[in-house]
């Protein structure tokens, strides 16, 4: 083993416990920290399972705090825990934040996100770790270590936005939640939820950046072979903001009756964008079939085809001979 990654894995997994200290057990975490989070709906136990915590709100509690335990200045820097101001002050990089600990997918800590307590819209809502030695974010999904047997044994993974998003989504009893924390879904990501299941169900936002989101996400996952299923949730709501105002039994209810597979996903929107306009309508074929062409195996796209073809009044071998075409074109 790395003994300089190593000393990382340590160094942040002692972080995670000081901020979590810092908010079960001070008065400004408990008034500040663990208020926010009570008020936000979360309970105890998923506090606790998921290690979320309080930074305070001053220049360096961490890092001194680092330094009277003995830990090397340097790998509390490495990590982004500190940060150094031009050679000489150290400073802690979350400040008054709470705190979202990022796990490995073996349940070591990472790194963090923090996010924001004021609703000043000139302060970034989350601040995050930098890429570190044992921090790739591109390889990372938020919540998987507490997800992964829920996905093998449901044979499904609910893709969602945010830190928020999964802590409630798990918290009603749907365990099998992750989430890619902001940055578009990588390649890295899908072939990381492939090795426990097939299938994944996005969770995206409500929001136009949610629905952009969701397509350019659901066109990699089929290009990875994987299954993908798209909810809707109504604007202004994400899968979190559901599931606190309306319940878990609405939330699972309104899942299972809005899940559709992408291609009655994709066409529903953009049919909405097409309205009446006869150019736009066919342009929605190609964009369909674009879609279907990224699915590696023949047998489940032609079922697509056939699905396809009644969706949009088309006949099938119209689509197949605009498949072929892409396909063609993509040799
Ligand atoms: N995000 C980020 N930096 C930001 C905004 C967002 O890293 N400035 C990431 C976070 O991982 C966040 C996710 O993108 O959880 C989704 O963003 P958003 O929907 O804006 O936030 P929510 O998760 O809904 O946060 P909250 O419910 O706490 O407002
Ligand atoms: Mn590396
Ligand atoms: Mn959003
Ligand atoms: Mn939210
Ligand atoms: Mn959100």
């Amino acid at each position: 083993v790395n003994d300089r990654r190593e000393s990382l894995y340590i160094v942040s997994g002692w972080a995670a416990k000081f901020f979590h200290q810092q908010m079960m057990e001070t008065d400004e975490g408990k008034s500040i920290g663990l208020s926010y989070f009570k008020e936000r709906g979360f309970r105890d136990d998923i506090i606790k399972k998921f290690e979320l915590g309080y930074s305070p709100d001053v220049w360096d509690a961490l890092t001194q705090q680092g330094i009277k335990e003995g830990y090397n200045i340097q790998f509390l820097e490495d990590t982004g825990l500190t940060i150094r101001k031009d050679n000489e002050k150290l400073y802690d990089r979350f400040r008054g934040r709470v705190m979202f600990p990022i796990h490995s997918f073996t349940g070591r800590v990472i790194g963090f996100g923090g996010r924001t307590l004021k609703t000043d819209k000139a302060v970034p809502k989350y601040v995050n770790s930098p890429e570190s030695d044992i921090y790739h974010k591109s390889n990372v999904l938020y919540g998987l270590f507490f997800a992964k047997k829920s996905m093998r044994d449901e044979d499904n993974c609910y893709l969602v936005e945010g830190y928020a998003d999964v802590l409630s989504v798990h918290q009603a009893g749907v365990e099998n939640v992750v989430a890619s924390s902001g940055t578009s879904l990588t390649i890295e990501q899908i072939r990381m939820i492939g090795r426990f299941t097939k299938n994944i169900t996005i969770l995206y936002d409500g929001d136009e950046a949610g629905i952009k989101a969701s397509l350019r996400g659901l066109d990699m996952i089929l290009e990875e072979g994987l299954n993908v299923k798209v909810v809707n949730f109504p604007d202004s709501h994400d899968p979190d903001s559901y599931v606190q105002k309306f319940g878990s039994a609405a939330f699972k209810t309104h899942i299972d009756q809005n899940k559709k597979d992408f291609i009655l996903y994709k066409t529903g929107i953009l049919l909405k964008d097409a309205g009446n306009d006869p150019i736009k309508r066919a342009g929605i074929i190609r964009e369909v079939v674009e879609s279907i062409a990224k699915i590696p195996d023949g047998i489940k796209a032609s079922v697509f085809v056939r699905e396809c073809s009644s969706l949009l009044q088309i006949e099938e071998r119209v689509l197949i001979s605009e498949l072929n075409k892409i396909r063609l074109g993509k040799i």
